[in-house]
């Protein structure tokens, strides 16, 4: 496949995103969409809720799918075995601390779960650290690509990066 896995970096410095079994064709061509514009490689954690394929990413997130580092892992245990090193930072809803108080470092991947179901516990547990992006009461959950978005925005403003694509000076958040 196009844009598929590349060989593993273990020292790879850039924020990655992780997107835990996704449901939505839609969701997922919004988060492509990000990565290519912030320069922000993709992970995609099988199963998905939809055949995904080159075919599929192409009518969720147009061109801008081939301008994405796309990395496809068949299951949970295989995108364990094959991310490069770094922290996983959960995006949860069950978080445990705001996502403004949260210190990023260079190569944590934000880990996003499912539309319907979020992250298992398993999942949760094996994080590095669980972040919430503050909610109003009463509110159940943000858009999983609008909370990767927000994310990796926090996380390029806090490692001095500009998250525009194509800056080689950018620290933390580099062009795919
Ligand atoms: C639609 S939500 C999942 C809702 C699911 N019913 C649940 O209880 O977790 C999809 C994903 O978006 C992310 N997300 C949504 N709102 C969030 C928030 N306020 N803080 C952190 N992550 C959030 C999480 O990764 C979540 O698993």
């Amino acid at each position: 496949m196009q844009n598929q896995t590349p060989a593993r970096k273990r020292d790879d410095a850039r924020i990655g995103l992780a997107l835990y079994q996704p449901d939505i064709a839609l969701n997922v061509g919004a988060v492509l969409r990000l990565g290519a514009c912030l320069g922000v490689p993709v992970h995609v954690i099988e199963p998905c809720g939809f055949a995904f394929s080159p075919a599929a990413w192409r009518r969720s997130a147009m061109d801008y799918a081939d301008l994405t580092e796309i990395c496809r892992h068949d299951s949970w245990d295989a995108f364990q075995a094959e991310r490069a090193d770094g922290r996983l930072v959960a995006l949860t809803t069950k978080g445990a601390g705001a996502l403004w108080d949260f210190a990023f470092a260079p190569g944590d991947t934000l880990l996003i779960g499912r539309e319907s179901a979020g992250l298992p516990n398993g999942v949760h547990q094996a994080a590095d650290a669980r972040v919430v992006i503050p909610m109003q009461p009463g509110a159940r959950s943000l858009n999983m690509a609008m909370a990767a978005a927000i994310a990796v925005a926090e996380a390029g403003r806090q490692l001095g990066a500009s998250a525009a694509a194509g800056q080689d000076d950018a620290v933390g958040v580099h062009p795919g």
